[in-house]
């Protein structure tokens, strides 16, 4: 084998153990683009946003370079739904996050622009604005803008299959001149722009609006049933744990914003798989473990919201739960099959005893969790 073989040899081996750092790469150049034309976009009056979020809750945290007004909310939300920004202009963000299902989809795994499958479960959008991670898990994202890259510009495997295809995108998009004049005060359609629009519309995508909000924070007593309330007992309960990592009003851990002092990221394992005996998970997905490259964190993923939750079956970072039934059964058990024994599990996932009738609690309170204005039911 000549040296010049070696070499692609090499590099198509790091590249098969390190799909993701394709992801940095774009990062990395479109960082460079945006610092290049960061300064030459003065920004217009424009209409403050006003935050649909109810007093005593949190401001969430927004970058200073990309501040939210209304202007900006409109044009994000349209581009997430137009299927022009992707290459073959056949999906949308929307095509993989629907409203109805609370942005997530009812697909075990993604399916990309040109029908490659991802490995990965499509995540409700909600609140995310207040999100300290992004992602199934990922602890280096930082901000919805860098989340926001992966779909649109990720080649292993392709999402919306923006690169190489940027210019042919972009001169699709000329009708958009006017609103991308009123909202960044030049006409200029470039990704920095749609990024940062896109960013501005996802983070208003809040939801306050459950039976559980009513009940917990607006003093509404009649907002749940006694059966969910019970349910809200055992969910906060030592015995089932669940609130340790499902915490918060957002009921994640993995928050960010104005009124906490510790930035929380964390990540668990919860046992759903164990295919050598030594902690690995299926799919040649391990999670935290692909980014760190710290063979702990096999199998550790983020505890994502549970707001909106019976509205996104199905389950898990691979979607391999169908219902909700399913998910405590596998809580109660300890994990899943073998993930009983996942050598790297988290100590709050032990499993525990539970009736039918305590189950039967349970799914009301999650039930309760459901906004169905914020999904337009
Ligand atoms: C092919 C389907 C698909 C498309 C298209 C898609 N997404 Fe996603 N989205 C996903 C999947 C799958 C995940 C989880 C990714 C992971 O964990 O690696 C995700 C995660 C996210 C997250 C992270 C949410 C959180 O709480 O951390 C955001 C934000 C998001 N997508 C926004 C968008 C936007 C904006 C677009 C359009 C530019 C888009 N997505 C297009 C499937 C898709
Ligand atoms: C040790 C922390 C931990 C505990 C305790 C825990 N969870 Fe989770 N939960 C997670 C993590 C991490 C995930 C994502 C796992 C994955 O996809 O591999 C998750 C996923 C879920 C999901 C699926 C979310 C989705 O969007 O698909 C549901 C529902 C859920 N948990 C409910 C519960 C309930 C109910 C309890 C209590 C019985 C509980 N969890 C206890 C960490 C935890």
């Amino acid at each position: 084998m000549d040296n010049k073989k070696m070499v692609d040899y090499s590099e198509n081996q790091i590249r098969r153990l390190r799909p993701r750092c394709r992801f940095f790469n774009v990062v990395l150049i479109l960082a460079i683009t945006m610092l290049a034309t960061a300064g030459c976009s003065p920004q217009k009056a424009a209409t403050p946003y006003k935050w649909n979020i109810p007093e005593g809750f949190p401001a969430p945290n927004v970058p200073d370079d990309n501040p939210m007004t209304r202007e900006k909310v409109a044009l994000g939300e349209r581009l997430f739904n137009d299927v022009r920004l992707s290459a073959n202009a056949k999906q949308s963000c929307a095509s993989c996050h629907l409203k109805a299902f609370a942005f997530a989809e009812p697909k075990t795994t993604s399916v990309g622009t040109t029908g490659e499958v991802l490995n990965r479960n499509a995540m409700a959008l909600v609140n995310v604005a207040y999100n300290g991670s992004f992602t199934w898990a990922h602890d280096g994202l930082g901000k919805v803008e860098n989340q926001i890259l992966i779909p649109l510009f990720n080649e292993a495997p392709v999402e919306m299959g923006v690169t190489g295809n940027e210019k042919a995108i972009l001169a699709k998009l000329d009708d958009y001149g006017p609103e991308f004049e009123s909202v960044f005060g030049n006409d200029d359609i470039n990704f920095d722009h749609i990024v940062k629009a896109l960013a501005a519309f996802v983070r208003s995508l809040t939801s306050f609006n459950s039976d559980f909000d009513r009940y917990a924070y607006f003093n509404e007593d009649e907002a749940l049933t006694p059966s969910a309330i019970r349910g809200m007992d055992l969910f906060f309960s030592e015995k089932l744990e669940c609130f340790h990592c499902h915490g918060g009003f957002n009921f994640t851990q993995s928050s960010k914003h104005a009124m906490q002092t510790l930035d929380l990221v964390s990540f668990h394992n919860t046992g759903l798989y164990n295919i050598d005996g030594k902690g690995s998970y299926a799919n040649g997905d391990q999670g935290l473990a692909d980014i760190t490259f710290n063979p702990k964190h096999r199998g550790k993923f983020r505890a994502p919201t549970l707001r909106n939750i019976m509205l996104t079956a199905p389950y898990m970072h691979d979607g391999s739960v169908a219902t909700m039934s399913e998910v405590i059964d596998i809580y109660a058990a300890g994990g899943r099959g073998d993930g009983v024994n996942n050598p790297l599990k988290s100590p709050f996932v032990q499993g525990f005893d539970i009736t039918d009738e305590e189950k039967q609690d349970l799914l009301n309170f999650l039930e309760s969790l459901t906004d169905y204005e914020f999904v337009g039911l």
